[in-house]
């Protein structure tokens, strides 16, 4: 049965580039079953998971949820805000005890970095990471690349700037790990402040004009200001941000060519992109929202078939 290298799914730096293909080549079976009349299949039917979310979420935590359901798995899901969290209960008590109940699988989004990867080291069942921190999120990574390599086939030699809040964002540091290891050429964009120190070590390039990036690019991913992990200011003010490095209809069409335009959510219409550039043609952002149902099952699929029963 085909598994990934990594029994849980901690971030892209786990991965291998073998174990990305598989996820794929997996992720395209299951989006031919998705828009099938009957949209379901058995295959995790003996399988419960627990979807622990420490933080907000729409996208990822629905889509997990989804996923689960078309695989037939049981699901339970936990929102740590009514949770005995609130009591002072530790993270590993709490997961310890819905292990007790006989889950064999859990999802996890948590406000600090590395708490998934400290609960890999604790505990028996798989992990997938849903976000943790300013860290990695390597679902969205991975329905991220998926949806260029669907949209302008293989990635190798393809040119994207990430834009914006890179220093807080773990969806950039995840992109960047899937991206490079598909053969992608990656740039970073956004004011010096909001761009970590280390980011020429990743084999990242960094542009500090907009247009110039959008020039050089092929793929332009827009990322959100990442307010509620900044404790100081990084830039004067979201106004400035956003004539600086907001991308518009006007400098979209200013382009000697087409380019595609992507977001992860949620999305800041006026900010860091405006409603008639996603809204646009040109913009994949529903189609990343889409793929993220059938790389989510994938991933589930491939790291069930590691636990024995
Ligand atoms: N892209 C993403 O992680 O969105 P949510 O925070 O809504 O899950």
């Amino acid at each position: 049965m085909s598994t990934l290298s990594d029994k849980h799914l901690l971030g892209i730096k786990n991965l291998q580039k073998e174990d990305i293909d598989l996820i794929f080549k997996t992720a395209d079976n299951f989006k031919e079953v998705i828009n099938r009349p009957i949209r379901k299949v058995p295959s995790l039917r003996d399988i419960t998971i627990a979807n622990l979310f420490f933080e907000n979420s729409t996208r990822t935590r629905l889509s997990f949820e989804l996923a689960e359901k078309r695989l037939s798995a049981d699901t339970l899901n936990f929102s740590a805000a009514s949770s005995s969290v609130k009591k002072g209960e530790t993270l590993l008590d709490t997961v310890n005890n819905i292990l007790a109940m006989k889950v064999d699988m859990i999802v996890m989004r948590h406000p600090d970095a590395g708490a998934s990867t400290f609960l890999a080291n604790h505990i028996d069942v798989p992990i997938v990471n849903a976000g943790d921190g300013a860290h990695e999120h390597p679902t969205q990574a991975l329905l991220d690349a998926y949806s260029i390599r669907e949209k302008l086939g293989d990635l190798n030699g393809k040119k994207v700037v990430i834009v914006g809040d890179i220093l807080h964002s773990r969806v950039a540091l995840s992109n960047i790990f899937c991206l490079k290891m598909l053969g992608a050429e990656v740039k970073v964009c956004g004011p010096s402040t909001l761009i970590p120190k280390y980011i020429e070590s990743l084999g990242v390039g960094y542009e500090p004009d907009l247009m110039t990036a959008l020039e050089w690019c092929d793929v332009a991913n827009m990322l959100r200001i990442q307010l509620e992990r900044q404790d100081t200011k990084f830039f004067p003010s979201l106004k400035e941000y956003s004539m600086m490095y907001g991308l518009n209809k006007e400098r979209l069409d200013s382009l000697s060519k087409q380019i595609t335009v992507m977001h992860p959510g949620p999305i800041n219409r006026g900010v860091e992109i405006t409603s008639d550039v996603a809204d646009s043609k040109q913009a994949i952002i529903l189609d990343q929202v889409e793929n993220g149902v059938a790389i989510r099952m994938a991933v589930l699929y491939l790291l069930a078939n590691s636990i024995k029963k």
